[in-house]
């Protein structure tokens, strides 16, 4: 998942493979999110226009779910578990950790990463578990998560 920018014939045809359906709102927006890493402004106007929904429906579902970010992403997209298995794992300190380390809260970005929580990555017997560009890592502990933030670094990607 990258954040393309939003490419308007490439939306229409999202749309369109979902036959413009109202009922099919997430569904659409999990394509758009696919496929452009975001949901930007321009996209509610549309979707709420293509679809013959209010702007504040489609508004009500994109802030709703927290996986549809309403900005582009930074380069890298750390996610952190914060469902129960992984909560009582250590997950809420792991993300008071993260915050400090790279002086963001959860839902923002610095200039590489955007740091998202996320709830549960089926990753349970390895809590707590942290998902990094797509990837998931268990057992991450602060020293892990530094490493793999150090590795992201000096990967320069
Ligand atoms: S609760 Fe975190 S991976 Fe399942």
């Amino acid at each position: 998942m990258a954040a393309n920018g939003f490419d308007k014939a490439m939306a229409a045809r999202i749309v369109a493979d979902f036959e413009a359906r109202p009922e099919l709102l997430v569904q659409i927006l999990n394509a758009f999110l696919e496929h452009f890493g975001y949901i930007p402004e321009t996209a509610i106007r549309m979707l709420a226009a293509e679809l013959n929904l209010s702007r504040a429906d489609v508004y009500g579902v994109v802030s709703y779910y927290h996986d549809f970010r309403t900005s582009p992403p930074a380069k890298h997209v750390i996610k952190i578990c914060q469902a129960e298995a992984c909560q009582a794992m250590g997950s809420r300190e792991l993300t008071r950790h993260a915050e400090q380390t790279l002086g963001i809260e959860l839902h923002s970005s610095n200039a590489d990463v955007t740091l998202e929580p996320v709830y549960c990555l089926g990753n349970c017997a390895c809590s707590p578990a942290v998902m990094v560009d797509g990837r998931t890592h268990g057992r991450v502990s602060e020293e892990r998560f530094d490493a793999i933030v150090g590795a992201l670094a000096e990967a320069g990607t």
